[in-house]
């Protein structure tokens, strides 16, 4: 690996927590405010709104887009690369190593589905999003499971990879650390599943 590649492997790995991770957290409690009804959704959409246009589109471009872009495509790309590393992982390991990838190829099928339907095409077009457009959209059994399934992938994505960025940067270094991180990982893992997919059902509720 050059010193090139090793840059850009450790930016690809922080991009992913610093600002992905942290937008993933904020968009999770932002739909979730559904769990305390329509109208308290609808008011989270509002503060949203009301963020200056210039800057909340500074904001997605600069803090999302980019790189969001950056992280998926150069993790197709290392996805991609035959050498990876799967034998020197314990069976355990080997799987969810299985699963960062598989999760991340969902995703990012996903995310051009999703962005590209209700960023570009409904927000885009005019039409402003509330609870009563998410609601009829969600209503499409097949549209809920894709997108209860896209939402346990990405954060089990996220979850799974706070796991592996604290390994790439030294941060867990002997086995004791690593199982520690890698049961919080799963403990968040099940905690943001479950409000996620509870806040989920209460569009359609
Ligand atoms: C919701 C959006 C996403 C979030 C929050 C996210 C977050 C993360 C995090 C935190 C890591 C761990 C970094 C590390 O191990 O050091 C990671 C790794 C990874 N991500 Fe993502 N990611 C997202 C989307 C994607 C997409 C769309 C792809 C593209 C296919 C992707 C591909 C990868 C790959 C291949 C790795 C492993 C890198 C390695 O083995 O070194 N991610 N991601």
């Amino acid at each position: 690996m050059s010193n090139t590649d090793f840059y850009i492997r450790r930016l690809h790995s922080l991009s992913g927590i610093v600002p992905i991770g942290f937008f993933l957290l904020e968009h999770i409690f932002s739909i979730s405010t559904v769990i305390a009804g329509p109208a308290a959704f609808d008011t989270t959409v509002g503060h949203l709104a009301a963020i200056p246009h210039g800057l909340l589109v500074t904001l997605e471009i600069f803090a999302i887009a980019i790189p969001l872009l950056f992280h998926g495509l150069y993790g197709a790309y290392i996805a991609l690369q035959a050498n990876n590393n799967v034998g020197s992982y314990g069976y355990a390991r080997n799987r969810q190593f299985w699963l960062q990838r598989m999760s991340a190829w969902y995703t990012f099928a996903f995310l051009i589905w999703h962005v590209g339907y209700l960023r570009f095409m409904v927000k885009g077009g005019g039409t402003p999003i509330n609870y009563a457009l998410m609601h009829d959209y969600l209503s499409n059994p097949i549209v809920f499971v894709l997108y209860a399934i896209g939402l346990v992938a990405a954060i089990y994505h996220f979850t799974n990879g706070l796991f592996t960025f604290c390994i790439t940067w030294g941060i867990t270094v002997g086995p004791r650390a690593q199982n520690i991180a890698n049961q919080a990982a799963w403990g968040l893992f099940a905690l943001l599943s479950v409000v996620g997919l509870f806040a989920l059902t209460r569009y359609i509720a």
